[in-house]
């Protein structure tokens, strides 16, 4: 895609997962029953109710996030299929994606899905091992992950799933005997994540109580570097921080908020970033699902906020995303979606020093990029070359 072929993606909440997972602080619920007719006739509401801001777009990814939306219905996925469809335009090459988990009861329910539209899974496998995944809290073994694995490759067009790494007590030696398993069962997609302690989360509290302990944030530093080199190796370079794919593999709807480009958000909690009438402007939705619930039926959108992000703000927020890219900022796509000129969003002599020190590369072009060691300290970065 050129920096100059604006994209818009709409992101879909589903906010419910079977068990609530002791490191997570994502927006998800563990409830005894959802009133699916419910929901899917409120996720229609916010989108037509949001879909004014985003009037002749053309539709470049879906991505249906969560929480569990493989526990979605797939009638529900494909009546919000149905109506993205028929109130734009869709690109012909429009990415649809939805999270996963490998438990087998949603397993089964990958073929609807397809069915239905999605064409890209990313699958919550955290580990393939049986005892971290213990630890994890996660409902479903190594065994059925790869069996999820293996069902999302015969089921779907593209196929990413998770990894969480740097967990207690874990070693290098270990690490890298995982890496090895999971890059032989990987596509063309892989997300590798830290694992980090979210406040309100269980592990945090744990983590206080002095029941848990972190690893080292030097072994993790060198697990984060040896991941890299590996994945590289195997031609599955880091296109973001966490995230590696093969050449022009990576998520496209992904790459839409690190590029600081439109996107509307659906659900609740969901965030959006949308030019309207030329200004940016920010939304999120009611977080608490049944709150978000009412809101959509008294409101006709589930929004708390609306608001104009300032040029300036707009700036920042494009540097925080886009740093995190291999490709790094783009000075066109840049000055479209903040309104101001890179080099005006930039500290002369912060950037100086940043280049200088090995942390950030000047492009081609005039984009700028953190290095692999600017990576490993992004807000330093950033608090040294923005303005
Ligand atoms: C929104 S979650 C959804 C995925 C899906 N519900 C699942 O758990 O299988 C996206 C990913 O974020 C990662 N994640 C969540 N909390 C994390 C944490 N505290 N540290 C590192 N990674 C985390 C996990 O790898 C997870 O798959
Ligand atoms: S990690 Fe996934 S399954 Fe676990 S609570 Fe978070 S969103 Fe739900």
């Amino acid at each position: 895609m050129s920096a100059d072929a604006p994209a818009f993606g709409i992101y879909v909440h589903w906010p419910f997962c079977v068990a609530k997972c002791p490191y997570c602080d994502f927006n998800s619920h563990v409830r005894a029953s959802i009133d699916e007719e419910g929901w899917r006739a409120a996720l229609l509401a916010d989108l037509a109710g949001q879909a004014p801001r985003a009037r002749g777009r053309e539709v470049t990814s879906i991505f249906f996030g969560g929480g569990t939306p493989s526990l979605m219905a797939p009638a529900t996925v494909g009546a919000v299929l149905d109506r993205i469809a028929a109130t734009w335009t869709l690109a012909p090459d429009v990415e649809v994606t939805l999270e996963a988990n490998p438990a087998s009861a949603e397993v089964a329910r990958f073929r609807d899905l397809r069915a239905a539209g999605v064409a890209r899974v990313s699958i919550g496998v955290q580990s393939l091992d049986d005892a971290a995944l213990r630890i994890l809290g996660r409902a479903h073994g190594a065994a059925e992950a790869r069996r999820a694995i293996d069902a999302a490759a015969s089921t779907f067009v593209r196929h990413s799933f998770d990894l969480i790494y740097a967990r207690p007590g874990q070693d290098m030696a270990a690490w890298r005997a995982e890496l090895a398993a999971a890059l032989a069962l990987a596509g063309d997609h892989l997300s590798l994540y830290q694992l980090t302690f979210e406040p309100g989360t269980r592990f945090e509290q744990l983590r206080q109580r002095g029941d848990i302990v972190p690893l080292d944030p030097d072994v993790a530093g060198a697990m984060y570097e040896e991941t890299q080199d590996i994945l590289a190796a195997h031609g599955l370079p880091a296109y973001e921080v966490s995230n590696h794919a093969r050449p022009g593999q990576g998520s496209r709807h992904n790459l839409g908020y690190w590029r600081y480009e439109d996107y509307l958000g659906l659900g609740p909690g969901a965030h959006g970033r949308l030019t309207v009438d030329g200004a940016r402007r920010a939304t999120r939705g009611e977080r608490a699902p049944e709150s978000w619930m009412a809101r959509v039926a008294r409101q006709g959108d589930g929004l708390v906020e609306d608001v104009v992000v300032a040029p300036a703000d707009a700036a920042r927020e494009a540097l925080v995303m886009g740093l995190r890219l291999a490709e790094g900022v783009d000075p066109a796509r840049f000055a479209r979606c903040t309104g101001i000129a890179l080099d005006d969003a930039l500290d002369p002599r912060g950037l100086a020093r940043a280049i200088e020190g090995g942390f950030v590369a000047r492009m081609a072009g005039g984009g700028i990029a953190a290095t692999r060691a600017g990576l490993q300290v992004l807000d330093a970065v950033l608090a040294e070359v923005a303005r």
